[in-house]
């Protein structure tokens, strides 16, 4: 499968890079659409529309993850029925008309689609708390309960990891009546250091946060999710019913400046672990750096009474990394290398 002559401009090089994404991420059915894509691109057709305001836009600014979730949105709601047949998530199966489906489905929806092209890209991925456990557990200081921080937390459905169930033989973590329950999610063995963790705060920020409870946001939370992808929206479903169990509270502000008051006065006796997954590259440059100058002030300030560490599950190329930093010391490690939506993790601690 090839993107066209597109792959030659800036917009086209954007879609195969999406396309082979999704492509190595296992789903045939988006690697598809995104080839439609491309050569609707080429032919000027209703995808040209919709993508060239963004033709220029960084590849870290997902334009065709928004594009693809706004089409499933309208799938997901029943406005699409024609490509609900190709869609498994409403229980269609991918036939070879999908590519055209998918543009005829775009052209029919241009303004409606041009206008959440602007919203940002609401992947809020439960199956990400398997490779972040991996730094959570490393850095565990038995006897030291922690307060987590999430940047860019979405519903917040990352900071609720120790209410999820992870088991592998002889090898289990979290509350086994969980309702999302990861069943050998390893490559390999599982973390060595183990829990319990006590977590006596949980709390998070997000530009555009989404409410757990509400039908809309739900229905966003959703459309993110790649249609021919069941596991992941399943276990999207039961985090969400642990989500109605355990409300978290999602600011809305910018990372910078709320991460700056949060790290003011840390609490003696507690472990500060300010953690974010797959949001970095949401930031513009100059954030990232005041970001990376706020953590390395905070660290030095921090002491054996109130350590600090930094938690990232970020890209690596082909897979994401996991990172910590702590402090005192600002000792790195690479705890985990993960696909970009969870399990398989291979932990390296
Ligand atoms: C791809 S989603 C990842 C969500 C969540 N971290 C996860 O891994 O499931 C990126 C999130 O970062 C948020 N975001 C982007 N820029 C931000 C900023 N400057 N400050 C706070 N949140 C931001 C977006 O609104 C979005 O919810």
């Amino acid at each position: 499968m090839t993107a066209g002559a597109s792959a030659s401009t800036a917009l086209g090089r954007t879609i195969e890079l999406q396309r082979v994404g999704c492509e190595l991420a296992g789903s045939d059915l988006y690697a598809r659409v995104l080839a439609a894509v491309a050569r609707d691109v080429d032919d000027g057709g209703p995808c040209r529309q919709v993508l060239e305001p963004y033709a220029e836009a960084p590849v870290g600014d997902a334009i065709l993850l928004r594009l693809l979730a706004g089409v499933h949105a309208l799938v997901l709601d029943g406005t699409l029925e024609e490509l609900a047949g190709h869609y498994p998530s409403v229980g269609g199966t991918p036939g070879p008309d999908l590519g055209a489906a998918f543009v005829r489905a775009v052209g029919a929806h241009v303004p409606g689609l041009a206008s959440v092209m602007d919203s940002g890209v609401q992947t809020n991925e439960p199956g990400r708390s398997v490779a972040l456990l991996c730094g959570f557990l490393a850095e565990h200081r038995p006897g030291l309960p922690i307060r987590v921080l999430e940047i860019g937390a979405s519903a917040g459905l990352n900071l609720l990891f120790d209410h999820y169930h992870y088991r592998s033989a002889g090898w289990s973590f979290g509350p086994p009546d969980s309702q999302l329950r990861f069943d050998d999610p390893w490559v390999g063995r599982p973390p060595a250091a183990r829990g319990p963790i006590e977590v006596v705060e949980r709390r998070g920020c997000d530009v555009d946060p989404i409410d757990p409870s509400s039908p809309a946001g739900v229905q966003r939370l959703r459309s993110f999710v790649w249609p021919d992808q069941l596991p992941r929206l399943a276990r999207l479903d039961a985090a969400l019913a642990v989500a109605a169990a355990h409300p978290v509270e999602i600011d809305r502000a910018h990372a910078v400046g709320w991460l700056r008051e949060r790290l003011a006065e840390p609490p003696p006796g507690v472990v500060t672990v300010v953690s974010h997954s797959i949001m970095f590259q949401y930031l513009s440059q100059p954030d990232r750096s005041e970001l990376l100058d706020l953590l390395e002030r905070a660290g030095a300030r921090a002491t054996a009474a109130t350590p600090l560490v930094w938690l990232r599950m970020e890209p690596g190329g082909e897979q994401a990394e996991v990172r910590t930093t702590s402090w005192p010391g600002g000792r790195t490690r690479l705890v985990a290398r993960s696909s970009y939506h969870g399990p398989p993790v291979a932990s390296l601690l």
